[in-house]
């Protein structure tokens, strides 16, 4: 089994720097692809709302072999139930729907400006957190912009943000200020979802220099970067591989020439303009 290190978040929980996604994990084959992922050694969970398979983690969480308690797992409040009053059942609905006493991560999936309510959806988010039924909370898909907003008008600053990012978008400038904000940073379609990226020929030559699968090499470089990659697989032996990365590290410039692969984002995914409810 993989033993994934951990980075420590500003509210002092242990994060694990490789997770697993669950999108599109559903019915009886992704609760077991979960527990698959649970006893190869992952530990951080993504669901969301909108995944439509929280029950199947709460199932997973359950079915395994592993203390509750070193698990994380992770929600994400949908568009529709942005608001303070809608925040608040909205996690309840989901603490449900799991299971759970309680949810790990948990995160606003899109900031949806139009609307403009994030704000006090993380106000509610704050409350839950006070009141036990969240422990870590963050955001997803939120702009430099949008972060400053949230700690000036509410004094809290998210523990993580949780943003596409694959070597066709390495969100540099972004990246530095969740450094300087003391914001973790988890990538989202750390694979690009697989796409022409696992064959481009400057990871394919790193990954032969260090023996390794080019999905290794770039779930490293995620790592080097120091983000959490969140790769999903629905196949056992997709996952070993996806979390043995530990033992090899990529030079500087190697990181950087994987960087080099920059293009920009690959989806509708502009969370100034993109909307999802
Ligand atoms: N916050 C957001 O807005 C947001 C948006 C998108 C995604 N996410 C989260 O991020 C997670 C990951 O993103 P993603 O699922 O879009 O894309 P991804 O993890 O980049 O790629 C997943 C694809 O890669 C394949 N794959 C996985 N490991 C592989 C390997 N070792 N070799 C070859 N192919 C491999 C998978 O196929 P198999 O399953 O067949 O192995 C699947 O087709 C999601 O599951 C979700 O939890 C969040």
């Amino acid at each position: 089994m993989a033993t994934i290190p951990t980075v420590t978040l500003n509210d002092d929980t242990a994060f694990p720097e490789l997770g697993f996604g669950t999108y599109k994990l559903t019915g009886p084959e992704g609760v077991g692809a979960i527990v698959s992922a649970i006893g190869t050694g992952y530990r951080l969970l993504d669901s969301a709302v909108n995944y439509e398979n929280e029950r199947e983690v709460g199932e997973a969480v359950r079915r395994s072999d592993v203390d509750r308690d070193e698990l994380l797992v992770a929600t994400k409040i949908p568009g529709r139930d942005h608001g303070y009053d809608e925040a608040i059942a909205s996690a309840r609905g989901s603490l449900e729907r799991l299971g759970l006493d309680r949810i790990d991560v948990y995160l606003i999936h899109w900031p949806n400006p139009r609307i403009d309510r994030f704000v006090d959806t993380w106000r509610a988010m704050i409350d839950l957190r006070d009141q036990g039924l969240v422990r870590t909370i963050g955001v997803s898909n939120f702009t430099e912009a949008m972060l400053t907003r949230l700690i000036e008008e509410t004094g809290v600053v998210p523990a993580v943000n949780q943003v596409e990012l694959h070597p066709y978008f390495p969100q540099a400038r972004l990246r530095a200020f969740h450094e300087k904000n003391d914001i973790h940073t988890e990538s989202w379609s750390p694979l690009a979802r697989r796409s022409e990226l696992l064959g481009e020929q400057v990871v394919q030559e790193i990954a032969d220099r260090h023996e390794v699968t080019p999905t290794q090499a770039v779930l490293r470089w995620h790592v080097q970067l120091g983000t959490t990659p969140i790769p999903k697989s629905a196949d056992a032996s997709r996952q070993r591989e996806n979390a043995e990365i530990f033992g090899f590290s990529l030079t500087d410039a190697e990181v950087a020439a994987v960087s080099g692969l920059e293009r920009g984002r690959l989806w509708d995914g502009d969370p100034d303009t993109h909307e999802e409810f």
